[in-house]
């Protein structure tokens, strides 16, 4: 097992939920702005990389015909699968999968949403770089691409939440239509060219 991968699988082996991600004010407030910012009320075929044990990716299945939920962690996946079985949710792919050495297959015109929230600071340069240019790839024409970041320092943070951000924000042939800025995080969301 790789050294980012044994990091995150054990942070869930200790605790099902490492993050509060489904109980923490600051995340169910956020998880909320997000979905109000994403500009349509339905996509055809999304992806979630870093979908963790998948409070968001419940709340996206609502929203999409198909969606794609990926993490490197298969404790956070199988929590993720069990979860989204119980709620009779059947039309989400989940997958564990080392994101951007791997990659989930995109569809022909590319995934109409990607929904990247509170993983790519974990990335470091390199592999960020990597992780925008295949975000970039799988981008369909008139997507929407939102992501949602921490902002204060922590332990194992790799790169700058505005340096995340700026970076997507330079890739080409997007438009910026929600810009949400406050102390402790910072929400994005643009739309590429159709
Ligand atoms: C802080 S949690 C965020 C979970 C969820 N996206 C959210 O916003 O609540 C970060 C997640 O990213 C996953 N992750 C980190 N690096 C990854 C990588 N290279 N490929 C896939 N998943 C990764 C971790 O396992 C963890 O579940």
């Amino acid at each position: 097992m790789g050294a980012v991968k044994d990091h995150f699988e054990t942070l869930y082996r200790k605790h099902a939920d490492p993050w509060h991600v489904a109980s923490a004010w600051y995340e169910r407030r956020k998880r909320e702005l997000l979905l109000a910012t994403l500009a349509r009320e339905t996509y055809v075929h999304a992806f979630e990389p870093g979908c963790g044990a998948g409070d968001m990716t419940r709340r996206l299945a609502l929203r999409c015909t198909r969606l794609c939920a990926v993490d490197l962690a298969s404790s956070a996946i199988g929590r993720c699968r069990a979860r989204l079985a119980a709620d009779g949710i059947r039309h989400v792919d989940v997958m564990a999968l080392d994101l951007p050495h791997d990659w989930p297959p995109t569809p022909a015109d590319g995934f109409d949403l990607i929904v990247v929230s509170e993983l790519a600071y974990y990335l470091d340069e390199e592999t960020l770089a990597q992780f925008l240019s295949a975000v970039d790839a799988s981008l369909a024409r008139g997507g929407e691409l939102v992501a949602c970041h921490w902002r204060p320092d922590f332990h194992d943070r790799r790169v700058s939440t505005d340096a995340v951000h700026d970076a997507m924000a330079a890739l080409p042939g997007l438009t910026l239509l929600a810009h949400h800025y406050e102390a402790e995080f910072r929400l994005d969301l643009w739309r590429r060219q159709a």
